[in-house]
């Protein structure tokens, strides 16, 4: 897919400030750190279209960005053990008020392709695959395993998150780019059924 425009559109801590896009809304989801804001950058070939950092909980606020006919949302990483309750709380409510708001077109779990998935990641998966919302899974950080690490892995994610048989999980490097183009087509492809 070739990528005309990509911008951002806003900001939103909390639901007043969703905009109204008219567009196919694409939510990437996954715990702190994961990868999440870089594999959008990505996805769109922009350097920091969405903020990066090494250090987690970098992205605090639900950032809407416009891609040709998608909006693509960069989600609050969850997970982080250092942080306040109160931060914890602001992060809970807004997170189930942008699920239950019934915006997601097709959701992109990001889960970290070294480690066995994590009971969020798995309360994550259970919430798409319960309330129906397509999503794909992207196990992400490719360049960080040993060859013989790439099929068990996979294996490992699958079942952790008990996966349905059609729900695809791409291996993906956002650091190289390994999967974008698959990613890309399963977007694609996932929003025109
Ligand atoms: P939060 O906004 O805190 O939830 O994090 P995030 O999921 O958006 O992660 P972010 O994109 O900020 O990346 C976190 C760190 O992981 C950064 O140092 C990235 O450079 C690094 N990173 C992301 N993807 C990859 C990857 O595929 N491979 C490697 N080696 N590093 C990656
Ligand atoms: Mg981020």
């Amino acid at each position: 897919m070739i990528i005309k425009n990509s911008e951002f559109i806003k900001s939103a801590a909390s639901k007043r400030d969703y905009p109204e896009t008219g567009l196919l809304e694409i939510a990437f989801a996954g715990r702190s750190n994961v990868g999440k804001s870089s594999l959008i950058n990505k996805l769109v070939n922009r350097k920091s279209l969405a903020r990066v950092s090494a250090t987690p909980g970098k992205t605090a606020t639900i950032n809407f960005f416009d891609v040709d006919k998608f909006c693509l949302v960069d989600l609050p990483g969850y997970g982080y053990a250092k942080v306040s309750q109160k931060e914890k709380d602001r992060w809970g409510k807004l997170m189930e008020d942008y699920f239950a708001a019934g915006r997601i077109d097709l959701g992109v779990l990001i889960v970290d392709y070294r480690h066995p998935p994590t009971n969020n990641d798995i309360t994550m998966a259970r919430w798409f695959i319960d309330s129906g919302c397509p999503f794909v899974v992207v196990a992400n950080k490719l360049d960080k395993l040993k060859k013989s690490e790439i099929a068990p892995n996979l294996q490992t994610i699958r079942e952790d998150l008990e996966l349905p048989e059609d729900c695809a999980v791409i291996p993906f490097s956002a650091e190289k780019g390994n999967g974008r183009d698959e990613l890309v087509k399963m977007v694609l492809s996932a929003v025109k059924e």
